[in-house]
């Protein structure tokens, strides 16, 4: 498996697959790879020639330094978990901050139409700037065919779909469902931040979200999000930030439910110090 940490390499041997007609996909990670991104890398290795894992843990996308500093960087555990997959048809690119942002670490300023202010983007000052920065640059560095996001992260695969539709940029968003534990918690980088007694309270989460499902087919958004409010005022470990029934395209909070309307239930919790996202679609 071909590992490249400085964009002109890469470019190079990608100009040679494009030469040959052959597809590429794109999976970008910021590292702490689990089965959650196996998966999107064996999804793309079905659809294309070559795929491209990116790991890049992107400064302009964390609001909070701590958070930052904290992310897991395990680039040797990840390379060997790639490497189950077979070596032939992955490459791995693992720049610098400086190989991606040339000096200047800032995030470029993007209209998502209004869906970078819900949810995570009222909890995370110039988040979805960064995420939006930081994959552009991607798309522009590897040109993918088709590019591949988990839907833990919702609202990030919504604007990245909004994005590449409003810069008619040529290439497919593909989204792909969530992966769990056995507990049902959400496959997420940020789990390894878990100490025991967290990781012990944490199914709660995904035991909520299920059972907010089942009330929504009775009750209104607004009913089902007092409810879940309810659930974790008392929990000892376990501090909800959001909860949010929204419409998929437009991410607004549901005041009334409109038949034919897709809607889906959000999440954000902290256990101690550890964020976790999650959500379920409702019908
Ligand atoms: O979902 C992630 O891991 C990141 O937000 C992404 C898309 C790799 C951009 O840094």
């Amino acid at each position: 498996m071909e590992v490249y940490s400085e964009k002109q390499q890469i470019i190079t041997v990608i100009e040679a697959f494009k030469a040959k007609k052959q597809t590429l996909g794109l999976v970008p990670t910021m590292g702490a790879l689990h089965h959650g991104h196996l998966a999107l890398v064996k999804k793309a290795l079905d659809a294309n020639d070559k795929v491209v894992v990116s790991i890049f843990v992107n400064p302009t996308q964390f609001d909070n330094k701590e958070d930052l500093l904290k992310y897991p960087r395990t680039l040797e555990c990840d390379l060997e978990l790639l490497k189950t997959l077979g070596k032939q048809n992955i490459l791995v690119y693992a720049p610098t901050v400086d190989d991606i942002y040339e000096g200047k670490t800032l995030s470029e300023h993007f209209d998502f139409d209004g869906l970078e202010h819900e949810m995570e983007g009222k909890f995370r000052t110039g988040h979805f700037d960064g995420v939006g920065t930081v994959v552009k640059r991607l798309f522009d560095i590897i040109k993918p065919d088709n590019a591949y996001f988990g839907e833990k992260d919702f609202q990030q695969l919504q604007i990245i779909k909004k994005m590449v539709e409003k810069h008619s940029m040529p290439l497919n968003i593909i989204g792909c469902p969530i992966h769990r534990e056995p507990s049902g918690l959400a496959m997420s980088s940020r789990n390894t931040r878990l100490n025991s007694e967290h990781k012990k309270a944490v199914p709660f989460i995904y035991k909520t979200l299920k059972t907010a499902k089942m009330r929504f087919g009775t009750k209104s958004a607004d009913n089902v999000s007092q409810w879940v409010g309810k659930q974790f005022e008392n929990h000892d470990l376990l501090t909800l930030e959001y909860f949010i029934i929204a419409e998929i395209s437009t991410l607004k909070t549901v005041k009334r439910k409109i038949k034919n309307n897709k809607y889906r239930a959000f999440i954000a919790v902290y256990a101690d110090d550890v964020r976790l996202i999650d959500n379920i679609a409702l019908n």
